[in-house]
């Protein structure tokens, strides 16, 4: 059983939507009392946080439920894209499962009728919730955050979320623009508020009425920052002097790097902002100034988000809830597991920690079963009374491995490269991480059928993380000769 006063934290990384996790078990409930879930997702949050070791960052509330929390060093995505990304981890399935690789379809229809990490609750007896970004809305949640079969009751969107990309940043000629860099003054903005402020709120207003509630909870919340464009309040830039901010030790665009891998970044480039520094597509540098910017106002993004987690972390011990609801924060693309982990892995992980059964491993293809983990469950590192122990036992990051996949219409960058349609995907980059390598290959895609063709290489990657922890010395054209590690050897 877990023990009491143990977190989850549930870091995930950066693959792609840019969005990162954590969980905290808090556990000090009485045998047959079923725990609450809160699941913090947060939009494109990468490491960069104090409990991931980074030392600019504050993040002092989310580094405090680290403290007491698990805290995976080595989770990721299994598609960096905000809708591919949340659906596959909510549905515990990989991207090749449901079928969602851009904006455009719902699974239910596309691919198979799958169950989702709060349906399963709800059909578990619990109430679940929604606040703010969870699924992605639009097609890819019916239009409805995947209303009814997830949600108890409907899901919360925060009103002022309508003028995230609309003119509202001041610029320098005084004037109101849409701007990648885009600090407020909250007081003066439509509707006096940001989207990440109403979302706490309501999650906060919903824990009170659960304080009294019979069942169980299962809320959700989801925060737009740090997503772009970084629109927060401006008191958070004062955090970060510019002169204080480092610039990325590896700015240019690796020798080896294939066409095919490299995201020429196109949502960025439509801010205005970014259009009026005339960079050229794709490769053109960014001026170091605006570099520095850039950097700073998604730490102080981070920064807002930590104090809105904060906000909702004392609402939580406030009404005395800290001691029965396990706390799991994520993103969409730590006390420390060093194990390779996925975030599909939190559907059977958060029903067993919660004491559900856990879903039964999937059965290869699995489009006609509704309910089943493509997943690993992570119990065991919550099982043991020393974690310590768990980790000289069972966490053996050799025997782990993390798949992931990236959709791209052409071998070359173009304007669609960072977020193809379906019917746009030419190549699939599949990517295998274990702790010594990241090992990447793109291959012919055919959008019609869903199947991708091995015998189509498009480009390579195998990057040694130990000797190259940011992946800019592309191994791959030395690896051909035979160089390969068994298991990659089709
Ligand atoms: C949590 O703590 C509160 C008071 O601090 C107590 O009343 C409640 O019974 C505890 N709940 C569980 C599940 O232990
Ligand atoms: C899909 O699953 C939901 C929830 O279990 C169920 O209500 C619905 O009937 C199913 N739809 C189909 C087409 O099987
Ligand atoms: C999607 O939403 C529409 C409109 O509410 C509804 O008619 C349809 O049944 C939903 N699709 C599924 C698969 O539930
Ligand atoms: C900025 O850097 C200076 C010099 O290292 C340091 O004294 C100061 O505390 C830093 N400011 C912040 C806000 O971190
Ligand atoms: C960008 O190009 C426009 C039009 O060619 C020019 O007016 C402007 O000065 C350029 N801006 C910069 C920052 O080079």
């Amino acid at each position: 059983m877990p023990q009491p006063d143990r977190g989850l934290l549930w870091l995930g990384l950066v693959l792609g939507c840019s969005c990162v996790p954590l969980v905290s078990a808090a556990l000090g409930n009485n045998a047959g009392d079923a725990l609450n879930v809160l699941l913090i997702i947060v939009d494109d949050l990468r490491l960069s946080l104090g409990c991931y070791g980074d030392k600019l960052i504050r993040s002092p509330n989310i580094d405090q439920l680290a403290s007491h929390s698990l805290l995976f060093q080595n989770a990721f995505a299994q598609q960096a894209v905000c809708a591919p990304s949340r659906v596959s981890f909510l549905t515990g399935r990989r991207p090749d499962t449901t079928r969602l690789y851009d904006f455009n379809s719902y699974w239910r229809v596309q691919a198979g009728n799958f169950s989702t990490i709060p349906q399963y609750f709800k059909e578990n007896g619990y109430v679940t919730m929604s606040v703010g970004k969870v699924f992605h809305p639009g097609i890819s949640s019916n239009h409805s955050d995947d209303s009814p079969y997830s949600w108890s009751v409907r899901p919360y969107h925060p009103s002022s979320e309508k003028y995230e990309n609309t003119k509202t940043c001041r610029g320098p000629d005084g004037e109101l623009h849409a701007n990648l860099i885009c600090p407020v003054d909250v007081a003066d903005i439509p509707e006096g508020t940001l989207p990440d402020k109403q979302s706490t709120k309501q999650a906060i207003r919903l824990l009170g009425k659960m304080k009294t509630s019979a069942s169980p909870f299962f809320l959700a919340i989801g925060y737009h920052k740090p997503h772009i464009p970084f629109r927060y309040p401006k008191e958070f830039q004062k955090l970060y002097p510019l002169e204080n901010i480092t610039l990325a030790p590896d700015p240019q665009v690796p020798a080896g790097l294939p066409p095919v891998a490299y995201n020429p970044w196109m949502d960025i480039r439509q801010r205005e902002d970014v259009q009026a520094l005339n960079l050229s597509v794709p490769y053109g540098s960014i001026p170091v100034d605006f570099q520095r910017k850039i950097r700073q106002s998604y730490f102080a993004s981070v920064s807002y988000v930590d104090t809105q987690v904060g906000h909702l972390l004392s609402a939580l011990d406030d009404f005395q809830l800290a001691n029965s609801t396990i706390v799991a924060f994520t993103s969409d693309h730590g006390r420390q597991v060093m194990d390779l982990v996925e975030l599909i892995s939190l559907f059977p992980t958060l029903a067993g920690l919660a004491g559900l059964h856990v879903p039964p491993r999937c059965p290869i293809p699995s489009f006609h079963v509704e309910l089943c983990r493509e997943g690993q469950s992570l119990l065991k590192h919550f099982r043991f009374h020393d974690l310590e122990e768990d980790l000289t036992l069972h966490g053996n990051p050799r025997e782990s491995i993390a798949y992931s996949q990236y959709p791209r219409p052409a071998d070359y960058p173009q304007w669609n490269s960072d977020k193809p349609s379906l019917k746009d995907i030419k190549v699939m980059g599949y990517s295998i991480r274990t702790i010594d390598y990241r090992y990447t290959v793109w291959v012919g895609f055919n959008p019609h059928d869903f199947l991708a063709n091995f015998s189509d290489i498009h480009g390579g990657e195998l990057y040694f993380v130990d000797s190259d922890p940011l992946q800019d010395h592309n191994m791959y054209n030395d690896s051909q000769g035979g160089y390969l590690p068994q298991s990659l050897t089709p």
